[in-house]
């Protein structure tokens, strides 16, 4: 079987022809699909030459690519690979499945991911769910819940160990922590000195963690341990959905919130974190959505006098959609309960509770989008 410049299997989906056309060779497959691939890609995805047979990683500094020398040939084995011949003599095969996999898009970032799905409270009313009681040995377990988690943006399991060190157990399978001044992990209970006004029993609203980063972290984990008060439900809003709403209805609002800049500042002793963006940030073609909406750090405005005021009516508008039942979602955290969120997607926020009541004590942790979806591309790789 020929080597390709990856760790995955590929059926041999045989070419139907190849022909060399100068620095290109045009590909074709029986059922009409073509790839026209230079011959400077071609190189550094020939095994040994032009890639590592171990690291499978290239080898080919881009000062030698001049130097690379002429294909002469390039025609279709017996068995449907590629065959080319430079001129220096040399000849290789490549995997037909290999390069099919590029021809069908399937190198993309965003593939071996579930496609991501966006949700009204008519869509889903409480997050997916999967019994989590055996997470942490069974990986069809993980890859069930992170693919709802990276489908809806929110996955909840239930039935986890109530123990503190649950969270960092459970990374230790997904991914390296993100860190932040809150610790690698952190614990959300009611408490007399704060840093944080969510560290206390009030309502929040419905907001995005750490919008005081460059890069805000990624997927946000919540497990409740302890559970002894009324209040305190968990509520959740997809903002691809409010984004949808608001380039629909509210296309000033949506302009505002797009183009405008707010400084976000966490005020802290021992911190200053600061990063200015717009509420809804798109970044580049084929990036995710990162929201930036988070009123306790939401400290200066960085736009225009004259935008203020449109600015505040923006804002107004997303906040009332983001805690509107159509688009909210409310459910109470029980122990064993673990939710996980893309904290740049999805908006958060809990009901108040009366700290006298009992304790609501939740283990919280950041883990990158980074981690979780190479997690989830490896699981779907050895699961399959
Ligand atoms: C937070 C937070 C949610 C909760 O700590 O930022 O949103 O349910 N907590 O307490
Ligand atoms: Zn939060």
């Amino acid at each position: 079987m020929t080597l390709t410049p990856d760790f995955y299997s590929y059926p041999q989906t045989e070419l139907a022809s190849a022909e060399l056309d100068g620095d290109w060779v045009q590909l074709g497959w029986p059922d009409g699909l073509t790839l026209r691939a230079h011959r400077f890609w071609l190189t550094e995805n020939t095994p040994g030459r032009g890639f590592d047979r171990t690291s499978r990683e290239s080898i080919i500094d881009p000062s030698a690519i001049a130097d690379q020398s002429r294909l002469s040939f390039a025609d279709v084995s017996k068995d449907g690979s590629l065959h080319l011949t430079w001129v220096d003599g040399e000849q290789a095969m490549l995997h037909p499945g290999w390069l099919r996999h590029v021809a069908d898009g399937k190198h993309r970032p965003g593939s071996y991911l579930p496609t991501r799905q966006q949700w009204d409270t008519s869509v889903i009313s409480e997050p997916p769910t999967t019994n989590g009681s055996r997470v942490l040995e069974d990986s069809a377990v993980m890859y069930h819940w992170l693919s709802d988690l990276a489908r809806y943006g929110v996955a909840r399991m239930t039935q986890t160990p109530t123990d503190r060190s649950f969270v960092k157990n459970l990374a230790a399978k997904i991914g390296p922590l993100r860190s932040t001044n809150f610790g690698s992990t952190f614990t959300v209970e009611a408490k007399v000195e704060r840093d944080s006004t969510a560290y206390t029993g009030l309502n929040l609203g419905q907001h995005t963690d750490l919008p005081t980063r460059e890069t805000p972290p990624g997927f946000q984990f919540l497990h409740c341990v302890e559970n002894t008060v009324a209040g305190g439900w968990s509520r959740m809003t997809d903002g691809e959905a409010i984004v949808a709403e608001l380039i629909e209805h509210h296309p000033e609002a949506y302009a505002a919130l797009t183009d405008l800049h707010w400084i976000f500042f966490n005020r802290s002793p021992d911190c200053d974190h600061r990063w200015s963006g717009p509420m809804i940030d798109h970044g580049g073609p084929d990036q995710p959505l990162t929201l930036r909406a988070f009123y306790p750090v939401r400290a200066f405005p960085d736009m225009a006098e004259g935008d203020i005021p449109r600015a505040y009516a923006a804002m107004k508008v997303f906040s009332d959609l983001a805690h509107d039942d159509r688009f909210q979602m409310r459910f109470p955290f029980t122990p064993g309960d673990i939710v996980g969120f893309d904290n740049r997607r999805v908006l958060h926020g809990r009901d108040a509770f009366a700290p006298s009541e009992g304790s609501r004590v939740l283990r919280g942790m950041y883990i990158d989008q980074d981690e979780v979806y190479s997690t989830l591309r490896v699981l779907g790789r050895s699961l399959a």
